[in-house]
């Protein structure tokens, strides 16, 4: 059964933002956005295959951010039966067309808050490449703590490799 749109504050350059799991349905629209190069630059593992397990793993969670009915973003979070109730934020984006004009920090908003108050998170991490200043001055505007780099831990396409910066935020921190 589909859950009801769970509807949350949002700062006040964004409109209202609903969120809800991704289907089946939505993942055409997943691919499109991934496919665009200033997204898939900033993403590690991707493809059909990988959201399809995302949609159906009970350890994950596919979520769908809309504003006035038009998806506008998605997220992937995992680690929902960590013992340790450590979550991660694997992926975030928002859709190309809606970019730059606050759907970002208000889908971060309602993720963060879904993950400590539906999710009971203790600790909420990401990675994030270290060139991509945009994500990272998010994560820090909203609360993210950089806790430390992990050096070229990726192989880029060009064979060059990416350095990743982990944050998190902790419970007492919201
Ligand atoms: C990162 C991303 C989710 C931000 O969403 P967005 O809708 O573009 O951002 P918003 O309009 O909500 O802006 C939020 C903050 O991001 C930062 N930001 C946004 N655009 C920026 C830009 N062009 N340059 C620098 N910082 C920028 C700012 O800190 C901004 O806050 P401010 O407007 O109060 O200064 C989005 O750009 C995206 O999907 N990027 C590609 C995928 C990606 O990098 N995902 C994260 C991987 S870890």
């Amino acid at each position: 059964m589909r859950e009801p749109e769970h509807h949350v504050r949002h700062p006040p350059d964004a409109s209202m933002i609903a969120i809800r799991q991704t289907t089946e349905a939505d993942l055409a629209l997943v691919e499109a956005a991934e496919s665009d190069p200033d997204t898939r630059r900033w993403l590690g593992d991707t493809g059909a295959a990988w959201h399809r397990a995302a949609l159906t793993d009970p350890d994950q969670e596919h979520l769908a951010l809309t504003s006035d009915g038009q998806i506008v973003a998605f997220a992937v979070v995992a680690g929902l039966r960590n013992p340790h109730s450590s979550v991660e934020l694997r992926r975030i984006l928002t859709v190309p067309a809606h970019r730059g004009r606050g759907h970002g920090r208000a889908a971060l908003t309602a993720v963060v808050d879904r993950a400590f108050v539906m999710h009971d998170a203790h600790r909420l991490w990401l990675d994030v490449k270290s060139g991509n200043t945009r994500a990272r001055r998010l994560y820090r505007s909203a609360g993210f703590v950089e806790e430390g780099r992990l050096r070229d831990a990726l192989r880029e396409a060009d064979d060059s490799f990416s350095s990743l910066v982990v944050m998190s935020m902790l419970s007492t921190e919201r």
